[in-house]
């Protein structure tokens, strides 16, 4: 089969998603499928990009990015290094990209806004193309740290305290007003977070209530809609779930261990330094399994496809909440998502196959 691998987009996690899609490709088998390296450029552009798993890496603490893929340093663009990619195609901004080939199945390996939050995902449904992971609904409601809670509220799943600040409320000083008092029942420490991004961009972990306001306009950069939740007391774990023909399953679970010197798991103690992820978490048999069923509730009550990554807090009473939902988890070398199917026993080629498969089914 041919497969088209879409990565880079226009969100902040730009240049994550591109190191998610080396990890991929190296683990793609090549004898059994033809790879269609496709970019898209932060501004919109989609592009035949080199299919190098070397070249998609972070260096020098730097994240990679699809123009420097497909352009060299003088600006001229280069033909890429694909012997897929015999012509270069760069398409207009927003172009729908129907130059770029006939393809069998799309790996559409993107974080955040336009790529994991259905908008890429109506596309291809509009083309009609097979492609792995979650329709436009999951996708858009995964992406959305305020819908996720509520739907996962609705089906009585655990969530932990939040408040929601809507873009109109904001911009008027009632309803800052108003906003600041809902938050400021909450037990700080908080996090503000953009209900729609990820990777731990734009989040503030706020232990005063005079930085409150800073939090939040920094949040909004990244999204006109805030989320804040209250601090969960607890321990932060992830585990990862997969669709099978009989329903999903979910992986030994993951325990997140915030490197020193990081007061939570922002963007640098993620990609940067390195934080650990121990796997399996030390968690009791009855806590695994317990974990494990809710992140099969949460992929079916989102009607999750093919893969998620279900992250959660263990609360010091003992009870899980849910944190977020990632419908395309990250794949990049310190990603959890791939080590913990490989400690459950499924490694990181069959991963990759089993969800090209289902995408062909
Ligand atoms: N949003 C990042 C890629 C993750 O959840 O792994
Ligand atoms: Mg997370």
């Amino acid at each position: 089969p041919r497969v088209a691998v879409v990565f880079g987009g226009r969100s902040s996690e730009h240049g994550v998603s591109v190191v998610t899609a080396g990890s991929v490709l190296r683990a793609l088998d090549r004898n059994a499928y033809e790879v269609l390296p496709i970019g898209i450029t932060p501004d919109g552009r989609f592009a035949l990009t080199t299919d190098e798993p070397e070249r998609m890496a972070i260096t020098d603490g730097k994240l990679p990015d699809v123009d420097q893929l497909a352009e060299s340093a003088d600006g001229q663009v280069n033909l890429p290094a694909s012997p897929l990619a015999r012509e270069v195609v760069y398409t207009e901004p927003g172009s729908v990209p129907k130059a770029l080939g006939e393809v069998d199945v799309v790996l559409p390996l993107l974080h955040g806004p336009w790529g994991e939050d259905g908008t890429l995902q109506g596309l291809l449904e509009l083309s009609g193309v097979p492609y792995v992971g979650s329709g436009v609904l999951s996708s858009a409601v995964g992406m959305d740290k305020e819908y996720t809670k509520r739907v996962l509220q609705a089906f009585g799943l655990p969530v932990g305290p939040y408040t929601v600040i809507r873009p109109r409320e904001w911009e008027s000083e009632a309803g800052r007003e108003a906003a600041v008092a809902r938050i400021n029942e909450m037990q700080y420490p908080v996090f503000v977070k953009p209900t729609r991004a990820g990777s731990s961009i734009g989040i503030t972990k706020v232990d005063d209530p005079a930085d409150l306001h800073r939090a939040i306009e920094f949040a909004r950069e990244h999204d006109p809609k805030v989320i804040v939740e209250e601090g969960v007391r607890g321990r932060e774990l992830e585990c990862g779930v997969l669709e099978f023909e009989d329903g999903p399953r979910a992986s030994l679970p993951a325990e997140v261990l915030v490197g020193e010197g990081f007061d939570f798991y922002d963007f640098d103690a993620k990609y940067i330094d390195s934080s650990d992820v121990k796997i399996p978490a030390d968690l009791t048999d009855d806590e695994t399994a317990r974990l494990r069923k809710l992140a099969a509730e949460v992929f079916e009550a989102l009607s999750c496809e093919g893969l998620a990554r279900v992250d959660v807090f263990l609360k010091e009473d003992g009870e899980f909440v849910v944190n977020e939902v990632n419908t395309m988890p990250g794949f990049t070398p310190i990603s959890a998502f791939p080590k913990m199917w490989e400690a459950t026993g499924l490694d990181y080629p069959q991963l990759v196959d089993h969800l090209l498969q289902a995408a062909l089914r």
